[in-house]
């Protein structure tokens, strides 16, 4: 476990402070280990670049504990426990995956203890399985997902082949792509889910896309999995018969360098590229290419706002658990992303959604936008915030 205290910037510059600063405990949850370890770190480096940005006016300081899930739900607990029990957080932020998500939600409920997730894009947990201590900042994986399905039929596509990995992202986010096709008047001619975290050849289900009939590939991989995939599948002679598509985690600036030309040309859909154009992207951007070395991310921007809104949420006068976790739902600012709204019924993010394709630049590889999709609040499935208070 890493422990850092971030003091709040008034401190380094000169600003004054209340005479009795508050310490916000955060259990920051994070993969450093395994195939979305780049994942975390970069959500890491956003959120740490939020504090440092924001946190001054508060007037609070930062404690920052960091804890490996790695993409296992019965690690993640583990730490959540300690993080809870032992080392008294005020609250948590981070969760990668949908499967981590899941596993946490009764334990975050039953405890209590507010959780700002930086990405896990798990839909029940701000659908059916929702809480009011549940709030997220990143996006849900229908809501990338589900306009890409008609924007695809409207592109003259008509049959898709998907693959996916075997966990409940690449479940929900295939479900969500397949419904919005096939209601759009798509086939879907065949589908794949590849064992999680574990497939280093592709090989035998990309013959099997091959062969479908379809007229393109629509997948969802991220990390490592998505630099072997996009490589693979290149290098199989797939991508000028068979173009590829997909949840745009598949061609994130983050490790797109690292998949290099096999990159080109393949479309994807999210929430954020660094080329958005507006004034706070341009200052987030600078920013955070100062202290890393590189372009930020989706995975940046998500643990940027998420530690903004923490600190928002204080700045409003919460300090405990109770009052943050109240707080944090109801936080609105203008961000990277622009205006940011979190629907009082699902405490999810409402966002619009990009269509680009990655492409060759003076500087490397780039993501050009081809449309931005509008934004649209996810069914609430039985959930009803909104009625609740915590
Ligand atoms: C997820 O498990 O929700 C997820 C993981 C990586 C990228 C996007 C979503």
């Amino acid at each position: 476990m890493k422990h850092i205290v971030m003091a709040a910037a008034g401190l380094a510059t000169g600003f004054a402070l209340p005479a009795v600063a508050e310490d916000i405990k955060v259990g920051l949850m994070l993969p450093y280990s395994g195939t979305y370890a780049s994942l975390g770190n970069e959500i890491e480096a956003g959120f740490r670049l939020g504090l440092e940005t924001y946190g001054g006016a508060s007037g609070a300081t930062f404690e920052v504990l960091t804890e490996d899930t790695e993409a296992k739900p019965p690690v993640a607990l583990g730490k959540a426990k300690k993080l809870i029990l032992q080392d008294k957080v005020d609250v948590l932020s981070g969760i990668v995956s949908s499967g981590v998500l899941g596993a946490m939600r009764d334990l975050i409920d039953g405890s209590k203890v507010p959780l700002i997730v930086a990405n896990a894009g798990n839909d029940e947990a701000t659908g059916e399985a929702c809480s009011p201590w549940i709030t997220r900042l990143s996006f849900s994986n229908a809501q990338v997902n589900r306009p890409m399905g008609t924007w695809l039929h409207d592109q003259g596509v008509k049959k898709v082949y998907t693959l996916a990995p075997d966990y409940a992202a690449g479940h929900q986010m295939i479900d969500a792509f397949a419904a919005s096709f096939t209601e759009a008047g798509g086939e879907i001619v065949g589908q794949q889910y590849t064992p999680f975290g574990k497939t280093q050849d592709f090989g035998p289900y990309l013959a099997k896309a091959q062969s479908s009939g379809a007229e393109a590939v629509y997948v969802f991989y991220a990390g490592g999995e998505a630099i072997s995939f996009v490589k693979q599948y290149d290098s199989f002679g797939l991508k000028a018969d068979l173009p590829l598509y997909g949840a745009g985690f598949l061609t994130s600036p983050l490790y797109v360098n690292a998949e290099g030309p096999a990159a080109e040309g393949v479309t994807a859909a999210l929430h954020y590229v660094p080329t958005i154009e507006n004034e706070a992207n341009a200052a987030f951007t600078s920013a955070f290419k100062a202290k890393t070395g590189h372009l930020p991310s989706e995975f940046a921007v998500q643990g940027y706002d998420s530690a903004r809104a923490l600190v928002e949420a204080v700045k409003s006068g919460a300090s405990d658990r109770a009052s943050l976790g109240a707080a944090l739902r109801k936080v609105s600012f203008e961000g990277p992303r622009g205006m940011l709204s979190i629907d009082p019924a699902t405490n999810n993010l409402v966002q619009p959604i990009y269509v680009y394709q990655t492409v060759a630049g003076p500087d490397g590889l780039t993501q050009n936008v081809l449309a931005e999709l509008p934004a649209s609040a996810d069914p609430a499935n039985g959930c009803d915030l909104a009625q609740v208070s915590n």
